[in-house]
């Protein structure tokens, strides 16, 4: 998208569509006819559009609601609304008449992304449904920088969901090249099948072994201060396609397993953002590929497996793989790259879905820092999470007779005790993990998301390396 800014409505110059905000109330200064009659049936509430002609130009009236409840968020939803009906209407240019208000940054930032996060399409539909805005011109504000950086915000929020729908099958590709791209400052190495094999990370090879892809490990570092000890290291699941393997999936359960390697698009994604936006942090991406298959040489229930940390690892549900290939990224990277903290994001359990539903992720961890950190910046960015307790005690569930523990602990309270899976793996480095499974792709679209992948955490994420940054 190209944005544009002119001073003077008279002045403004011939787009497609014109969107012309109201906050609710008594609307007043119509002095077209047509338009008078629209504003009639209009009242200013959030999201409110209605659509009229003044000659050529489309007016997409807006209702932004009541002004002194006015926030970030409302106005991110409020632009959405406009931004479908410009999509309806075929606009590929917009002017957009900055509403009248005091904090003209937060306004940017409301609008900017509400435009472009809503301003996306994935589809391999023959014909396209219609173009997408290229043009924006703000109508009656001058030139900011930030919104360059709600841009590249935006930008990197399209980046992950793109990762995310791509099918299943090209994933992998997808994922390397991707990894190789980033961004010039970014070093990526990968870690091929012989590499992991030589580095004993059994948990990661199991679960690649029933695939015809070789299980891969993707390192992908920014140093935006390279005076600085701090390094935050940021591990992603990258399950390509999750079938179940032998503990198969049914029909129902499986549809939506592209998703499987969200955390993985995640992590990537925040690196590549965090550098293009010149953040002061070192940052580092740890990502494990691998493809959960059922197949002649799948990892195999009632099979112990040895971790990358030496703890070994019985097979009692193939479908929690998850945990495991995290479990060998997580101690490989504590034992490898110095980190000052570690998160991470994984499309990890159901069980999350069942508790928290598709807008907010599950936040877990014992790090009073990190958990103020990352709730405050959910609170600045509307990317929801709610921390579950890391509950020792069902750790029990995980017992053994034979092995250190057992992958599954069973449905009950199945995401905090995947966490404590994950526990088991870290050591003495603080960490947390981010339970995506809800918003990281979604069954229907929702104000500014489409449906499928969303892009979740990339905000939320930047936000946090902002707070940590020097
Ligand atoms: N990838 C799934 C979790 C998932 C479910 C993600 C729904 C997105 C939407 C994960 O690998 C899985 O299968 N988890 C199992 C764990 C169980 C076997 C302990 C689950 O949640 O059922
Ligand atoms: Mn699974
Ligand atoms: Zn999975």
């Amino acid at each position: 998208m190209k944005f544009a800014f002119c001073k003077s409505l008279s002045k403004r110059e011939p787009a497609d569509g014109f969107i012309v905000p109201f906050w609710d109330g008594p609307v007043q200064g119509a002095n077209c006819e047509a338009l008078k009659l629209c504003l009639n049936d209009f009242h200013g509430q959030q999201g409110e559009t209605t659509l009229c002609y003044n000659g050529d130009e489309r007016i997409i009236l807006l209702g932004l609601g009541k002004k002194e409840k006015a926030s970030v968020e409302g106005l991110r939803k409020a632009y959405a609304s406009a931004i479908k009906v410009a999509h309806k209407t075929k606009c590929k240019s917009l002017n957009l008449l900055f509403p009248e208000c005091k904090q003209a940054d937060e306004f940017f930032r409301g609008i900017v992304e509400g435009v472009l996060l809503t301003n996306y399409q994935f589809s391999y539909k023959l014909e396209k449904s219609g173009p997408l805005c290229e043009k924006l011109t703000f109508v009656g504000v001058e030139k900011t920088a930030m919104i360059d950086y709600y841009a590249i915000l935006s930008k990197g929020v399209c980046f992950v969901r793109d990762l995310v729908n791509q099918n299943a099958d090209q994933k992998a590709k997808i994922l390397t090249d991707a990894a190789k791209n980033l961004h010039s400052k970014i070093k990526t190495t990968i870690f091929d099948k012989k590499k992991i094999e030589s580095e004993k990370m059994g948990l990661l090879l199991a679960v690649g072994r029933g695939s015809s892809h070789d299980p891969f490990l993707i390192q992908s570092a920014y140093k935006g201060d390279p005076h600085s000890k701090e390094h935050i290291v940021l591990v992603g699941k990258g399950v390509t396609y999750d079938t179940g393997g032998y503990s198969l999936k049914p029909t129902d359960g499986m549809v939506g397993m592209k998703c499987d390697m969200g955390g993985a698009a995640l992590a990537l994604g925040v690196v590549k953002t965090a550098a293009e936006l010149g953040l002061k942090v070192n940052v580092t991406a740890v990502v494990p590929v691998a493809e959960n298959c059922m197949g002649p040489d799948s990892y195999k229930l009632g099979d112990v497996y040895t971790s990358y940390l030496g703890k070994t690892v019985e097979i009692n549900n193939t479908d929690a793989e998850g945990r495991l290939i995290l479990a060998d990224a997580l101690s490989y990277a504590a034992a490898n790259l110095n980190p000052s903290c570690m998160i991470d994001f994984a499309t990890l359990t159901g069980a999350c879905v069942v508790a928290l539903g598709e807008d907010v992720a599950g936040l877990f961890t014992d790090d009073e820092s990190l958990s103020v950190d990352l709730l405050a910046a959910s609170d600045s960015t509307d990317e929801l999470l709610c921390q579950l307790p890391l509950h020792e005690a069902y750790l029990e569930s995980h017992k053994s007779d034979i092995a250190d523990l057992v992958n599954s602990g069973g449905r009950e309270a199945g995401a905090i005790k995947a966490a404590l899976f994950l526990k088991e793996f870290v050591g003495e480095v603080p960490w947390a993990h981010i339970d995506i499974a809800g918003p990281a792709y979604v069954s229907k679209p929702k104000n500014y998301n489409p449906t499928k992948a969303t892009g979740y955490g990339l905000r939320l994420m930047i936000d946090f390396l902002e707070s940590r940054s020097s």
